[in-house]
């Protein structure tokens, strides 16, 4: 049974675009290229708020992206990306830039990264490890059209226009994206890994993705 179960789940692996339950799981990006990548194209045409939480590993010390989301008419739409500077870490929103310093970026240490943006307000908020950063004004705009995102390469353009430049090298884990703010205490349990609400948009307890290239899905290691 269990050999069967195994079987079954490396064939649906392989395959496009089924939900999996990666709980426990990581994305491995084992060499600089510009082409692997891992896409995930959400239902959802128009959100008025945005929180995205990853956990990622590396040790790159050059610019890469932790996500990234396009539409259509912006290659940006809400962009986590990690400057030359090892203590920048910019979000993008509607292609707005907000440069956030002082963030406690690490070589080889699991840390937590989540991004929040609301229309509303038209706040920016990055929480690197739990640390909260400074509030900073980017758009009212809602993010509308139909949503690509990519793990481990930059969108220069819609779904494409990778720079292995700026491609993740390391593992990626725990994947959440919700269509409103996570109060403070959900971010914090996030990154303890205590309970929070699985995101509404992405849940790494059951996401769709798509392989491109050499990217692959390991078991997460506790040490
Ligand atoms: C923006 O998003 C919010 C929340 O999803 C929605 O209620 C509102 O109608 C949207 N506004 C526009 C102009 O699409």
């Amino acid at each position: 049974m269990a050999l069967v179960f195994i079987s079954l789940s490396l064939i649906l692996g392989m395959s496009a675009a089924l939900p999996q339950d990666m709980t426990g799981k990581m994305l491995v990006f084992p060499q600089e290229t510009n082409t692997a990548h891992v896409r995930l194209t959400p239902s959802r045409q128009n959100l008025g708020a945005v929180t995205v939480c990853m956990r990622y590993f590396s040790d790159l010390t050059r610019p890469f992206t932790f996500f990234g989301l396009a539409t259509p008419s912006y290659n940006n739409d809400f962009h986590i990306f990690k400057m030359p500077a090892r203590d920048e870490i910019n979000v993008d929103v509607r292609n707005i830039v907000l440069n956030f310093k002082g963030q406690d970026y690490q070589l080889n240490r699991w840390q937590s990264v989540c991004g929040t943006w609301d229309a509303a307000s038209g706040l920016v908020q990055l929480w690197v490890d739990g640390k909260p950063s400074s509030m900073k004004f980017s758009t009212e705009s809602n993010i509308s059209g139909p949503m690509i995102i990519v793990l481990g390469q930059d969108q220069d353009s819609y779904g494409g226009s990778f720079d292995s430049g700026r491609s993740f090298v390391g593992m990626i884990s725990d994947v959440h994206m919700w269509d409103y703010v996570l109060p403070p205490h959900h971010i914090n349990n996030y990154r303890r890994k205590f309970t929070f609400p699985p995101g509404n948009v992405l849940n790494w307890n059951l996401i769709e993705f798509q392989i491109v290239g050499k990217v692959l899905i390991q078991e997460e290691q506790h040490l």
